[in-house]
């Protein structure tokens, strides 16, 4: 079943559905016509030519039953501090949404990246551009609906899809937007505490060893969940350390 525009636009709180047979990809949409476009716009795309992921990879987004789907959000200078926490709480809409569809093993790979199975079945990429009074937000996210196969130089990892189920894309598209514009708007009042121990229920590495890899090295533990501001607690010993969402890679030991 095709994207259908007017239906995803009937499920918005505010701003336009905007759908494209093909595009670059829908996160460098709405960075480009971020100053001309209302609050809440989601951009979605059958297919994406240069569909992008965390760090300057790509990601793999052929004409299928996927989802590529980004949402444009305004914030003030005040409310942007605290925004990196942000894609957790977006990973922990998606996997409650699949969840709530009854798609049993999804969990969360910190700080975003939606695994069914225990293999990757989707990304959260957040972008920004300064606005006059503080910043336009960009989530994007790219979730293996349906795709029989992929280019393994591309993905070069474990991947899965979600074709057992035979979703209705218009419909979870919906109910993300929906979701996504009601909690995009408390966010800055509620903050990540609100959700952090939902989180936690789909965190796929607790409590299990792992190594945090940098550019320059790699730091071994044992994953201890989040805290109260969604940075990963990895235990060394008798010592607990804390780490933001920065330019590195978790990955089991
Ligand atoms: P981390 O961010 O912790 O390094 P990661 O290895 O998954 O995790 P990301 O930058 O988040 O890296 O994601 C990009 C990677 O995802 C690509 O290198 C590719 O291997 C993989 N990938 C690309 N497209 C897809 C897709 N459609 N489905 C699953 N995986 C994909
Ligand atoms: C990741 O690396 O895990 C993040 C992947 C994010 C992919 C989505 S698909 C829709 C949006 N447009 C893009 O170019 N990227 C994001």
């Amino acid at each position: 079943m095709k994207l259908n525009q007017s239906q995803i636009q009937q499920a918005l709180i505010c701003g336009k559905a905007i759908v494209f047979d093909e595009i670059d990809s829908t996160n460098e949409y709405l960075l480009t016509h971020h100053q001309e476009l209302e609050n809440g716009t989601v951009c979605l795309a059958e297919k994406q030519t240069a569909g992008r992921g965390r760090r300057g990879r790509t990601w793999y987004s052929p004409k299928s039953e996927n989802l590529y789907f980004s949402i444009l959000w305004h914030y003030s200078a005040e409310d942007a501090a605290n925004l990196p926490s942000l894609s957790l709480v977006v990973s922990l809409i998606i996997a409650e949404s699949l969840q709530a569809q009854n798609v049993a093993d999804i969990q969360i790979k910190w700080p975003n990246d939606i695994y069914y199975q225990g293999k990757k079945m989707g990304g959260i990429l957040l972008e920004s551009k300064a606005s006059r009074n503080g910043l336009d937000l960009v989530i994007g996210i790219g979730l293996n609906l349906g795709m029989t196969k992929v280019d393994e130089s591309v993905v070069t990892q474990a991947w899965a899809d979600l074709s057992q189920y035979h979703f209705d894309r218009n419909q979870l598209a919906c109910q993300l937007a929906f979701k996504l514009q009601k909690n995009l708007k408390i966010y800055p009042l509620v903050g990540f505490s609100h959700y952090a121990e939902r989180w936690q229920a789909f965190d796929i590495f607790r409590h299990k060893a792992v190594k945090l890899v940098t550019e320059s090295n790699e730091i071994h533990g044992i994953s201890l969940g989040i805290n109260e501001q969604g940075e990963l607690l990895l235990q060394q010993g008798e010592t607990v350390q804390s780490f933001g969402i920065g330019e590195m890679s978790l990955r089991a030991d």
